[in-house]
């Protein structure tokens, strides 16, 4: 059975059983951290949740799982688990990135003050797509660079252009809360927003334009927000109706080529 592009209210596990499979080329996510926020007592069944997802994952389609960990006594280390368990069931771990917080909320008293979480770059077999995000280098222009040796072992230097821009690293940093998160104030009332930035990023990385773009635990809709910006088709899946509400409205006057 085919599903409307837009946002449900529904749990994630069922709303994907009647998704047809092989259809998401891109899926940008955060699960609950081990019930790390208080999300109105649903529950969150992580192993259905990563086999629907695989199911429903169009082949050379990515997974973006954004996830960190309860700090209790130490790490508990579920991000881990769940990474493990992703390859288990078939995805490869394409990569591990870092989503680093330029400012940090929260504070340890006996260790560092943690400024990141895993984004999970997961793959069902090859990427199909790869749009690498370029970043400016420091220092460009010709410049005497040492060219490898030779037979007589003796390195020489030879006359290149440094490239004004390179590919960015897999850490990715961004201001957060009011203004860096999103300036979209009622984006708030959800407890976890993640930056609309690094869905957009992610989308523009793995995805064409028109490509179907999907989050099943979407909270205040970021990913399909951006995925709409960007041209892409989108469904955003939450149990909550008022997470739903939020999320509609925040799409709300956005023009799109493709509605
Ligand atoms: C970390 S938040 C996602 C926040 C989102 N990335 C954003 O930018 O607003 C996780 C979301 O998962 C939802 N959720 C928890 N269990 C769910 C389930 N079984 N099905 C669908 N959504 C679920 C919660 O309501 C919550 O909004």
């Amino acid at each position: 059975m085919a599903i409307k592009e837009g946002f449900f209210i529904a749990d994630c596990v069922e709303f994907m059983n009647g998704m047809d499979a092989g259809i998401v080329d891109l899926t940008v996510t955060s699960p609950p951290y081990d019930n790390l926020r208080h999300y109105e007592g649903y529950s969150f069944d992580f192993e259905n949740i990563a086999k629907q997802l695989y199911r429903v994952t169009k082949q050379g389609g990515i997974v973006v799982w954004v996830v960190g960990d309860k700090i209790n006594g130490g790490r508990t280390l579920t991000s881990f688990r769940q990474g493990l368990f992703f390859q288990e069931i078939g995805f490869q771990m394409h990569d591990v990135m870092i989503y680093q917080k330029k400012n940090t909320p929260f504070m340890r008293s006996n260790a560092y003050t943690n400024c990141y979480e895993f984004m999970f770059v997961l793959s069902k077999g090859k990427p199909n797509i790869f749009n690498p995000l370029k970043t400016r280098t420091a220092r460009h222009g010709p410049e005497m660079l040492v060219h490898n040796k030779g037979p007589d072992g003796i390195n020489k230097k030879v006359l290149k252009e440094l490239k004004k821009e390179k590919t960015r690293t897999n850490i990715w940093q961004y201001a957060v809360g009011l203004g860096g998160t999103t300036k979209d104030r009622i984006a708030f009332q959800h407890p976890a927003v993640f930056p609309e930035k690094l869905a957009e990023d992610h989308i523009l990385s793995w995805t064409n334009s028109g490509d179907l773009v999907f989050d099943p635990m979407c909270g205040s809709g970021t990913t399909g927000k951006m995925a709409l910006k960007n041209n892409r088709k989108f469904i955003g899946v939450d149990i909550s109706k008022e997470y739903i509400t939020i999320a509609k409205k925040r799409i709300e006057g956005i023009t799109t080529t493709l509605l």
